[in-house]
């Protein structure tokens, strides 16, 4: 099956427009833990707007599952995961300023970068993920920095889904194969839904992990968290 990883950066956000603690991310991990998901995602951004850089610390002592953080690798959160120690950590290439991440890695332009860092990561014993986008010309030199996987930046898919799922899915579905072929593990995030996750998790081979924020939280302001996760997770079976 297919790991589901929740992402409780709007958990957090919400948190934050009022300063205290409610609601507590924590203890929403180890809510969403219970109802059974895989894992918790976090992505603290640098000004840490909605996951705190704290929050990354806190979530390590008690997430049970597998703990994934993502974001840009600037030093300072290169120095937190590397001193926290996540599962897993994501790469993404986006800009201080972005609102979410909207762009995979240009592994050819930032080869070196991503070499090096990749290099760290897995010194410290955690496992590794880069973002990217569908073109397959940047799959080579995604491998060749020794990440362990990819996670594919589905927001196009998510986009085109409704009108035409054949066309939406082809692209990904290629992207997987390559990246397979190349040795790399593939997770895939963004824009995932519970009218779409079914069938990108059904047509994408080899899918290893999707990892999923803002539509699930928002669907359990209606559903409730339980239900909403379980619901998720029906889709992945
Ligand atoms: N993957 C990455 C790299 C992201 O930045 C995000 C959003 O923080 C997600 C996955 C999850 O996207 P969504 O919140 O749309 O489910």
């Amino acid at each position: 099956m297919v790991s589901l990883s929740v992402n409780l950066n709007k958990i957090a956000l919400i948190r934050n427009s009022r300063g205290g603690n409610t609601p507590d991310v924590l203890a929403a991990a180890k809510a969403v833990e219970s109802f059974g998901a895989h894992g918790i995602t976090i992505h603290p951004r640098p000004d840490q707007r909605h996951a705190t850089y704290k929050d990354v610390e806190n979530l390590k002592q008690i997430v049970t599952t597998e703990l994934n953080v993502e974001g840009y690798p600037s030093k300072e959160f290169i120095d937190i995961v590397c001193r926290v120690k996540p599962h897993q950590v994501t790469l993404v290439p986006d800009p201080p300023e972005a609102l979410t991440s909207n762009a995979g890695w240009n592994t050819l332009e930032h080869q070196s970068l991503l070499t090096d860092i990749v290099t760290e990561l897995k010194n410290h014993g955690i496992r590794t993920s880069i973002f990217m986008d569908t073109d397959l010309s940047l799959y080579e030199s995604a491998a060749a920095t020794g990440t362990d996987r990819i996670e594919l930046y589905t927001e196009a898919f998510a986009r085109l889904y409704p009108e035409n799922p054949e066309k939406a899915i082809l692209p990904y579905k290629k992207s997987a194969i390559r990246a397979h072929s190349l040795g790399l593990g593939v997770n895939a995030g963004h824009d995932l839904n519970s009218f779409n996750l079914k069938y990108f998790s059904q047509e994408i081979p080899h899918l290893m992990e999707v990892s999923i924020g803002h539509a699930l939280v928002s669907e359990a302001l209606y559903l409730g968290l339980e239900k909403t996760v379980h619901l998720y997770l029906e889709q992945l079976k």
